[in-house]
């Protein structure tokens, strides 16, 4: 367990600060109703609410809890056993699976709550600023304890042990980019390649075969755009971006479309033209499908 001197030294939390807040419990005291409730018209607008405090009995339970809560932020008291008190908060909501995102979105409504009070409680502005600052500190530490829960909670999944497990995961992830550069090398490559047997497809042009030349060609560029795509795609897939599955049907269609135009040269293989343009249709269509899904 962390201990509190620590966290608070990170958050630059001092004693000043503590007697701030204590200072604050009188005002904050006269919100001690309202807060749970307006806390719950907040959040129970998130999707998962419903399934989380789904009946009065636990919506009223969990509004005594935050009630206790609210108050204790304000106590000028902050040793070990508030900090143990916030990991057993925490933990109670891992343990129903409530998602972090609700936490830090339902923290994010308290900071709201606590500076329109301190607004409409304070006027002057100066003393309302100072004050402000050690709400935000206690308020940051509480989100960050409630939230290491969630972080307890995955480093417990561990087969071996943390470290090997870390460095493992660290390689294989470094291995995996390697893998990705050279894939991209391999498509440039390939992009080179291609590059030369359009020209070698042009010379059938200048040799007189002119109907092989140009399907030959109009073949070569079909590839050449696939190429295009498929470093296209490595690159965003290199740079976060989600995968493309689309590009590979691209290539498949592509190649079958070739393989068209080559065939198509001889009169005598209608069998396995009809083939081939039914396996265009199909790849066709699931390109289409795909690509409205993506
Ligand atoms: C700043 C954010 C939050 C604070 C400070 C907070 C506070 C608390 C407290 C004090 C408890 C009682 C823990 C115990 O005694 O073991 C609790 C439990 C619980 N919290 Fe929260 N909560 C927060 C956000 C949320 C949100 C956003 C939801 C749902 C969308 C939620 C759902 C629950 C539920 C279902 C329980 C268990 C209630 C029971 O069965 O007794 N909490 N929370």
């Amino acid at each position: 367990m962390e201990s509190i001197d620590r966290i608070m030294a990170h958050y630059g939390f001092t004693s000043r600060d503590a007697e701030n807040l204590r200072l604050l419990r009188p005002i904050m005291e006269r919100f001690r109703e309202r807060f749970p409730i307006e806390f719950y018209n907040q959040i129970k607008y998130f999707e998962d609410t419903p399934a989380f405090l789904k009946d009065d009995e636990t919506i009223k339970r969990h509004q005594e809890g935050l009630k206790v809560w609210f108050m204790n932020l304000f106590s000028g008291e902050y040793n070990n056993l508030y900090l143990k008190d916030l990991e057993r908060i925490g933990s109670t909501h891992v343990k129903i699976n409530l998602s972090a995102h609700y936490v830090n979105a339902a923290m994010h409504f308290v900071k709201w709550f606590c500076g329109k009070v301190l607004r409409e409680e304070i006027s002057d502005e100066k003393e309302r600023l100072f004050l402000w600052g050690s709400v935000e500190k206690i308020l940051d530490i509480n989100l960050d304890a409630l939230t290491s829960s969630y972080i307890e909670e995955e480093r417990k999944h561990y087969f071996i042990s943390q470290n090997v497990e870390s460095h493992l995961i660290d390689f294989a992830r470094r291995f995996s980019y390697g893998l990705n550069l050279f894939l991209v090398l391999g498509l440039v490559l390939m992009g080179v390649t291609v590059l030369g047997l359009f020209v070698y497809e042009v010379t059938h042009i200048f040799a007189g075969d002119i109907e092989k030349g140009l399907l030959g060609t109009l073949g070569s560029l079909l590839m050449l755009w696939v190429v295009i795509e498929l470093v296209d795609t490595e690159i965003k897939h290199l740079k976060g971006g989600k995968f493309a599955i689309k590009v590979f049907i691209g290539v498949a269609l592509v190649a079958v479309i070739r393989k068209l135009l080559v065939i198509m040269l001889q009169a005598e293989a209608i069998e396995a033209q009809f083939s081939l343009i039914a396996a265009i249709a199909v790849l066709g269509a699931v390109y289409w499908l795909i690509s409205r899904i993506e």
